[in-house]
């Protein structure tokens, strides 16, 4: 059987709705001869030339609204903050700090995080990226509890490394690898929508997902930690009765708890960590824009108890204390606070919410809404009795509001995955509201 994949849509057909110029097709001609091929990334359909703010521009200057960005662009592209907090690291002729020695900006943005993360975590490492994130808290929960499986949820995803492939469950990128990382167990996500019981109460389905939790720790005395993202990956929200569930199986079988935060940190769910939502686990990992769109960089923010690994190296990276990607992170946190970013996710997010909402009152094909803050997702059915997934009109609407200057991607095929850099207006908000409902009266069968 085929596993399902979370991601998925048509790159292809994309490329009719971009006009490309002799430039774009030039360019994407040399990608495709030079890059090895992989499923979602070469070939492409476009090319970029600009990133600027919300907004990236394609090789004929064509401006769309992104709400994508590979979830990187949490305080806009370019930010000119952060631009000049790069330009200043390098006029300060520090940009890289050999092991041994340390630094000031990285000390200062390990600081600034143990000052902002939920109380309690306070300890940290960097290192280039997410899934290099995710490994060091795996091995670091490993290590520190002396057993050696994972928990996770079918379908997500954690990164391309080999652990973190085989932490994530989406069989796209594990099949035909053979055996994954050994004592990699997995959970079914609760889904409060297409559930197979067709259940609606959310306490029920709760209760049915945690009878399953608790069966797969009874079995697995060996786990070591229970990696998720606390809102997945197709902005399902957990409610905070799962979550506070989830952390007493955990605390109850020693089993540390690990937030992949890599995509809800600093601010995109109206928090500035999503588990805020919910509990405070034992490790948040971060990542994506964390480098301001700018640099890569990632890490770890952990319990003060947890640094008891003094003589093992879990984090071995050579950028783990990068002077240049501090002064950036920094910077985009500074960013995040000075602009009170958090609270206009937060209310953006209604906003947005409230104008998804109203669509969805006019128009059948709208199944579902999920998400907090400016990281929105819309399910779209063929009818909302059988749930069925709308893959064809979601392609279209795909493809009609790329036309129009917006970029977004699908997840599972039928899934608009909406999210902006958090600096997008209201008035952007309303555009992309408009631009759906003209895509829904074209293409609502
Ligand atoms: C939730 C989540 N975790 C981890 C990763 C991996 O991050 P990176 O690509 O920086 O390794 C991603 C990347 O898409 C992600 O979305």
């Amino acid at each position: 059987m085929k596993t399902p994949v979370n991601q998925g849509e048509n790159i292809r057909s994309l490329r009719a709705e971009t006009a490309t110029s002799d430039f774009t097709a030039e360019l994407l001609e040399r990608d495709s001869k030079v890059f090895f091929h992989q499923t979602l990334s070469s070939p492409v359909f476009n090319a970029v030339t600009k990133a600027e703010g919300a907004y990236i521009y394609d090789g004929e200057g064509k401006q769309y609204l992104d709400l994508h960005g590979n979830g990187v662009h949490t305080v806009g592209y370019n930010n000119p903050k952060v631009v000049v907090a790069i330009q200043k690291q390098i006029a300060d002729t520090l940009t890289f700090a050999p092991r041994r020695f340390t630094n000031l900006p990285a000390v200062e943005l390990a600081e600034k995080l143990a000052a902002i993360a939920p109380a309690g975590l306070n300890r940290v490492l960097f290192c280039p990226g997410g899934s290099e994130a995710i490994e060091m808290a795996t091995m670091m929960a490993k290590l520190v509890t002396g057993k050696w499986k994972t928990l996770s949820y079918y379908g997500s995803f954690h990164g391309a490394g080999f652990q973190a492939v085989s932490i994530g469950a989406d069989g796209h990128f594990r099949e035909g690898l053979g055996p994954m990382m050994p004592g990699a167990v997995h959970l079914e996500l609760p889904d409060y929508y297409r559930n197979p019981w067709g259940w609606t109460d959310q306490q029920q389905i709760d209760d049915e997902y945690l009878r399953q939790l608790k069966t797969q720790i009874e079995y697995n005395p060996e786990i070591a930690a229970l990696i998720t993202e606390p809102i997945f990956y197709n902005s399902t929200v957990p409610t905070r009765y799962y979550w506070e569930q989830v952390q007493a199986m955990c605390k109850a079988q020693g089993i540390l708890l690990i937030f992949d935060e890599i995509y809800t940190a600093f601010g995109r769910t109206g928090k500035m960590f999503a588990a805020e939502h919910f509990v405070t686990p034992d490790i948040i990992v971060i990542g994506k824009g964390f480098g301001g769109g700018i640099v890569p960089f990632a890490g770890i923010i952990g319990r003060e108890d947890l640094n008891v690994l003094e003589h093992k190296s879990i984090g071995h990276y050579t950028h783990e204390k990068n002077p240049l990607c501090a002064a950036v992170s920094k910077a985009v946190i500074d960013f995040v606070e000075s602009e009170n970013l958090v609270a206009h996710a937060q209310e953006l997010g209604q906003y947005f919410r409230s104008g998804l909402e109203e669509l969805q009152q006019k128009f059948e094909l709208i199944g579902n809404i999920s998400g907090l803050g400016l990281n929105l997702a819309v399910d779209l059915v063929t009818d909302r009795q059988s749930k069925t997934r709308a893959t064809e009109a979601a392609q279209q609407i795909m493809g009609f509001c790329m036309n129009r200057g917006i970029s977004f991607k699908l997840i599972q095929g039928n899934i608009l995955n909406l999210k902006p850099a958090l600096v997008i207006t209201k008035a952007e908000v309303d555009f992309v509201i408009e631009t759906l409902r003209e895509g829904f009266v074209q293409f609502s069968s």
